[in-house]
């Protein structure tokens, strides 16, 4: 049985006042949750905020991205050291607002992959296809296209102990969230990828979904047998919301 996680993306959100806030609300709301793992992202520069609040609780706390080298001259880079130095568990790589935006490879993505476990840290892989890939048939080429660069070139194994996260990149702060067989079909397809090289690494694979999770859609989408979890970024702006997506989690694994 995998046990569910739900990861909050703050995304480039916060200030030292807000996010005081809604770690004490977190802290508060998700207290008696013990079923369920969870896990905030948050930006950088909050990483030591987030240890001190978050260090003794059973919320665990991560990054947006790291460097895929180990040190140097890369003015602006945050290495997976560092990260494990504010006692991140976490990652988020290959975030399609990332991945758009700066033009990010499935190379550059894998060297990533790599380094974080390198250190310790787990990844949290997203991978997700256009409005466009969908309407036309081709999503599961698009996200095998996407695994297959770690799966040729460094194994299935690498998957164990990892998490996928399947974010369809037009359902991601659309409200627009995929229906619960959307999501358990890719999912299910995710994790059959993987199988036909280890069967165990995809056992274990926890594979959650991103893309407008909410209250109202998180019971039914987290209720799917292979949907492990779920990666929220709007939602987890709020303590209300972000609490009663846990809550949901919490109640399928009792
Ligand atoms: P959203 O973002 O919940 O605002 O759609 C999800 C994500 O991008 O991780």
């Amino acid at each position: 049985m995998r046990r569910k996680i739900v990861v909050a993306n703050w995304k480039m959100h916060g200030c030292l006042a807000v996010n005081l806030r809604l770690f004490e609300g977190y802290k508060q709301k998700l207290a008696a949750l013990s079923h369920t793992d969870f896990v905030v992202c948050v930006p950088y520069p909050y990483l030591a905020q987030a240890q001190l609040q978050l260090q003794g609780t059973h919320i665990a706390w991560g990054a947006q991205n790291l460097a895929k080298y180990p040190e140097g001259a890369f003015t602006g880079e945050v290495s997976a050291s560092m990260l494990r130095d504010f006692e991140c568990q976490f990652v988020i790589l290959g975030h399609s607002e990332r991945s758009t935006a700066y033009c990010e490879s499935g190379e550059n993505i894998a060297d990533k992959f790599m380094m974080a476990k390198s250190v310790g840290l787990t990844p949290i892989l997203c991978v997700g296809e256009t409005l466009q890939e969908r309407e036309s048939g081709v999503m599961e080429r698009v996200i095998a296209e996407q695994l297959d660069y770690l799966l040729q070139t460094r194994g299935a194994e690498v998957f164990a102990d990892s998490i996928i996260s399947y974010e369809p990149i037009w359902a991601i702060g659309t409200g627009l969230s995929a229906s619960p067989d959307q999501a358990q079909s890719m999912h299910e397809f995710i994790r059959g990828r993987i199988a036909k090289q280890h069967s165990s690494a995809a056992e274990g694979l926890r594979i959650i979904y991103g893309g407008s999770v909410n209250p109202s859609n998180a019971s039914k989408l987290l209720c799917m047998p292979d949907v492990d979890g779920a990666l929220v970024g709007r939602c987890s702006l709020s303590v209300e919301e972000f609490s009663a997506i846990c809550e949901a989690a919490g109640q399928i694994q009792v």
